[in-house]
């Protein structure tokens, strides 16, 4: 007992030591209840809880949509461009706490601009707190933008307009919000834009939809890397392709469980996926929503899974090789990774 108590305590240490990458994590879904009550004061904007408390009782999902619901309504808070800085200058400071020192960050154009927020207001906030987050801490990071797959296809186009003017600050698009019944065939044309300006491509697929939905997003919208993707494991023959392919999967554990993708973590499947030789990594995806920053994933993980010291190790390095930073960087903080193990 001792002895399980003492290795647990020597892994946890190396999960929190060992420096890492976030790939999956939505700006939105890092705004804390406090800054929330402070945003609703500053911008005189209310939100339906009393305190604290009335937030955390609220937190209690039953499936994507009910936490959507929830989401949508907490960002409405955020206006100013300082707001956007602060609110991702806060999840700068928990990266800091968690040896988070790459970041690809995503957020939702259309939450905002459809409340007559500017896109500037959006990307300029983000942008700032990077550069200074790389000033003062080193930390590197990219944007990603989301397109609202709720909305049409036409809404996205208009993003996708809006959003060339910034194209230097952002890296990629990607797909989320909910999707069952919103299918990555919807975006099939919006995408192929994207592609042709030279964006990146990411999508949530298997999330909660089956696996032709991970399918569109590769065929159709010729996706690099998968969101979530879990349920990817109903299809043999896809489960062979994203091996063979070594296609990323950002896959997000607390999410999954609060959003009852699984009904505990002892049914996560990660470790299958993990041995079945996927290309698989560890992100937060909400964390202000879903009970923990990027460590408390990776402890939740070893507490309730078979994980090994090896298994850590490699969805840590998966997250370097993985992200969007030139070979010359990954060499670099992959060398960080060894150095430390
Ligand atoms: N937006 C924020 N979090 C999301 C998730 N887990 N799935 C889809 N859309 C999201
Ligand atoms: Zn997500």
């Amino acid at each position: 007992m001792e002895n399980e108590n003492k290795i647990g305590k020597r892994m946890i240490d190396l999960i929190k030591k060992l420096p890492k990458a976030e790939l999956h994590l939505h700006i939105e879904g890092s705004l804390e209840p406090e800054l929330m009550f402070e945003l609703s004061k500053r911008n005189k904007i209310k939100i339906p809880y009393k305190d604290i408390e009335d937030v955390k009782k609220a937190y209690a999902f039953t499936n994507l949509q009910s936490f959507l619901d929830i989401y949508y309504a907490g960002a409405n808070v955020l206006i100013t461009k300082q707001d956007f800085y602060d609110l991702t200058h806060a999840y700068i400071l928990k990266c800091v706490e968690n040896n988070i020192i790459h970041t690809e960050i995503f957020f939702d154009p259309q939450t905002h601009t459809h409340r007559g927020i500017s896109f500037e207001s959006v990307i300029s906030g983000i942008k700032e707190a990077l550069e200074d987050a790389k000033e003062k801490y080193g930390i590197t990071s990219h944007i990603i933008m989301c397109f609202l797959r709720h909305l049409s296809q036409e809404d996205a186009q208009k993003t996708l307009e809006e959003a060339l003017a910034f194209k230097n600050d952002i890296i990629g698009v990607g797909l989320d919000s909910s999707e069952l019944g919103n299918p990555p065939s919807k975006f099939e044309e919006v995408f192929k834009k994207a592609k042709e300006e030279g964006f990146k491509l990411v999508a949530h697929a298997g999330e909660e939809a089956d696996v032709s939905y991970i399918f569109e997003a590769l065929d159709l919208l010729e996706i690099e890397r998968i969101d979530h993707g879990v349920q990817a494991i109903k299809s043999k023959e896809l489960m062979k392709r994203l091996k063979e392919e070594q296609i990323p999967l950002t896959v997000c554990p607390n999410s999954n469980i609060e959003l009852k993708v699984f009904e505990n973590y002892k049914e996560h499947n990660i470790k299958e996926l993990l041995d079945f030789g996927l290309n698989i990594t560890v992100n937060s995806d909400d964390p202000a929503y879903f009970k923990g920053y990027l460590n408390q994933n990776f402890i939740n993980l070893y507490e309730n899974l078979d994980l090994s010291k090896d298994d850590i190790i490699k969805l840590i390095k998966n997250s370097f090789s993985s992200s969007f930073i030139s070979e010359e960087l990954k060499h670099k903080y992959l060398k960080k990774v060894n150095e430390l193990i």
